[in-house]
């Protein structure tokens, strides 16, 4: 039996294992259940933190950007209750956000302006996009113009929530504008006081060439002066003796020593030499008149050929050692521009020739002049060293100069330039010529020119 009873008894001690170790199985079952279930709660947990995370600097950036708006903004619901503020709002009318909740719009306006405004939500839930000039109120109740916008505002699935009202004072940008507008005014003025400066500056090398020229008539005139006063008193003393009846020999002796003859012959040269003298100082003086006078800035009609011969005739009358000159020009060339302004650039391009020549054996200047396709085009070239190829675009700018301190200033071209460009619409522009020398060329529009 006992044979028997062994075999049922392992074979409950079977069962009874096996029934142990489902359980075990089930228990562990369970518990890895329980592990892949917390673990999921950790990383949903994670999830929700970084989530969280976002939606802090998420509602952070967009407290930022509303705080540091410029602008006015109000947020209100589908009745035109307030709900939400920036600070420039708070600033403006002096009272916190929470004390706005949920009042109507109207009451950040004037009486005024509340009927405008209480239609503002019927207008939003019908579509429309409000932009309008109304006043506010400030903390002081005084009235702030503003350029007012109002917009739907939706929730994410497109449903209205209500609008975004957004304000900007127009005062600050009707003052900001003006402001603008004087130092604009003011930029102009100084740029005008600075052609001018420019302009003396120019005029004033050219008094010497003037001096020069006027000096030959004058000392001319001068002599011939000093020549008639000493024949004066020979006259004098002749006629002198004349009148105290002496004998005719005596006469005859006195004009022979006097040389009376002599004088006589001579008195007529002298006289036209010092009147064509004075004839010549009067014709200079004219003409520098004519030059120097203020010529008007306004486009006008002139002859391009005599401003351009004037100009070459006082610039180089300055030099020490004038140059030669070559002309390539036809006979007139009238257009229609700013005389003034083209006189101006001829004048700083030639006195820059000038400088480039003025220590040369043999100082040469071309200056020609042609009209093309509607364009006065007038070049002037020298036979200076030209420019290094670093600084010919860095000729044009304000206050670039080569020269020593005390003869240049750097501004003949930048002025130059400005005036090609700006107010005679045209161009100005340097290259070197391959066999020496710097070009210049000013091109500006000859205009409407009466034939
Ligand atoms: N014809 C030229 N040949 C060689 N270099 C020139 C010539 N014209 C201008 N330059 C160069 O360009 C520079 C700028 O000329 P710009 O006329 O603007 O000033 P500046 O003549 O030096 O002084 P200023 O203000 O008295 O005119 C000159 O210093 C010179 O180096
Ligand atoms: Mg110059």
């Amino acid at each position: 039996m006992n044979t028997h009873s062994s075999p049922s008894i392992s074979a409950c001690a079977v069962a009874g294992n096996l029934d142990e170790k489902m359980t075990d199985n089930a228990w562990i079952d369970v518990i890895q259940q329980m592990d892949a279930i917390y673990a999921d709660l950790v990383t949903y947990q994670v999830e929700l933190e970084k989530k969280n995370e976002e939606l802090e600097q998420a509602q952070q950036f967009i407290e930022s950007v509303l705080s540091s708006m410029h602008d006015v903004l109000v947020v209100a619901d589908i009745d035109g209750k307030i709900q939400r503020v920036n600070q420039t709002l708070e600033r403006l009318i002096g009272q916190r956000g929470e004390a706005l909740q949920g009042k109507p719009l109207s009451i950040l306006f004037p009486p005024s302006v509340a009927p405008l405004v209480n239609e503002f939500p019927e207008k939003i839930r019908s579509g429309d996009l409000i932009d309008c000039e109304v006043s506010m109120l400030d903390s002081s109740g005084e009235l702030v113009l503003m350029a007012v916008t109002c917009k739907a505002h939706y929730a994410h699935d497109g449903r209205l929530l209500g609008s975004v009202l957004t304000g900007r004072p127009l005062d600050e940008i009707r003052r900001a504008y003006r402001e603008l507008q004087a130092a604009h005014e003011q930029l102009k003025a100084a740029q005008n006081q600075l052609i001018q400066s420019e302009k003396m500056a120019s005029l004033g090398r050219l008094v010497a060439g003037v001096a020069h020229e006027l000096n030959n008539p004058i000392s001319f005139v001068f002599g011939n002066m000093h020549a008639l006063r000493s024949y004066e008193s020979r006259f004098r003393q002749y006629l002198d003796e004349v009148h105290r009846n002496i004998s005719v020999e005596a006469r005859e002796k006195l004009r022979a020593e006097l040389k009376i003859d002599h004088i006589l012959d001579d008195i007529g040269p002298l006289l036209e030499g010092s009147l064509e003298g004075a004839e010549r100082v009067r014709d200079i003086v004219q003409e520098l008149r004519r030059f120097s006078a203020p010529k008007n800035n306004s486009v006008g009609e002139f002859d391009l050929v005599s401003l351009v011969k004037s100009a070459v005739h006082w610039v180089v009358k300055s030099a020490r050692t004038p140059p030669q000159v070559l002309f390539d020009v036809p006979e007139r060339l009238v257009v229609q521009a700013s005389e003034g302004y083209i006189q101006q650039i001829l004048i700083n391009l030639l006195q820059n020739a000038l400088d480039a020549v003025e220590e040369l054996d043999q100082p040469r200047i071309d200056v020609a002049l042609a009209a093309r396709q509607g364009q006065a085009v007038v070049t002037i070239h020298d036979n200076g060293p030209g420019i290094a190829e670093d600084d010919l675009l860095r000729v044009f700018d304000p206050f670039f100069t080569t020269k020593p301190v005390g003869k240049g200033t750097g501004l003949g071209l930048y002025i130059s330039y400005g005036l090609a460009t700006e107010q005679c619409n045209g161009s100005l522009t340097v290259k070197n010529d391959p066999a020496g020398g710097a070009v210049f060329t000013l091109s500006f529009p000859v205009g409407e020119v009466r034939s």
